[in-house]
């Protein structure tokens, strides 16, 4: 890897349309940085994708950014979403809407991902994702 990338660096997203789509290209960069081939960099950039977009859809925050932090491990990439808002209860099962067509989000970031994690309170939600470089060649 080049050594002009840091091993942990954040961004601030303003919660407005299609900003998504700036943490996507500093992610692909970032994953492609660390060897990951094609496959893992889109399965990355779709599960922070969604991560972002649940931020600004469901988070009600007052405060008009998400954060996402990247770290760069030996081992893994770990990408986070760190929003302001209400929290929810991530205990429970994800509600699936087949219906609405709604509801699919956490399953496919924990498909994408190899681990998924919400730390969530009424001050905001982070979500951790990590995707280990070994399954990704
Ligand atoms: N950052 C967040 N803040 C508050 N609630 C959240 C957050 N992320 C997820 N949730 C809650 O978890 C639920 C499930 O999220 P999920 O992404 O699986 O489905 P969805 O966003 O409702 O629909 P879809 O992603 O299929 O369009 C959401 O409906 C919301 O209630
Ligand atoms: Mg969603």
């Amino acid at each position: 890897m080049s050594a002009n990338v840091p091993k942990r660096f954040e961004l601030e997203i303003p919660i407005a349309c299609d900003k998504e789509l700036e943490a996507t290209k500093v992610a692909e960069r970032v994953a492609q940085e660390m060897q990951f081939g094609p496959d893992c960099v889109a399965e990355i950039k779709l599960a922070l994708i969604e991560g972002i977009i649940n931020a600004f859809e469901h988070s009600g925050s007052a405060i008009q950014k998400v954060l996402v932090e990247f770290a760069i491990h030996d081992e893994e990439l770990e990408v986070v979403v760190q929003d302001f808002g209400q929290g929810f209860d991530a205990s429970s099962k994800p509600n699936v809407r087949p219906l609405q067509r709604r509801g699919y989000g956490r399953v496919l970031m924990e498909s994408l991902m190899d681990e998924v994690k919400y730390f969530t309170s009424p001050q905001g939600t982070r979500l951790v994702m990590k995707k280990r470089r070994p399954k990704c060649a």
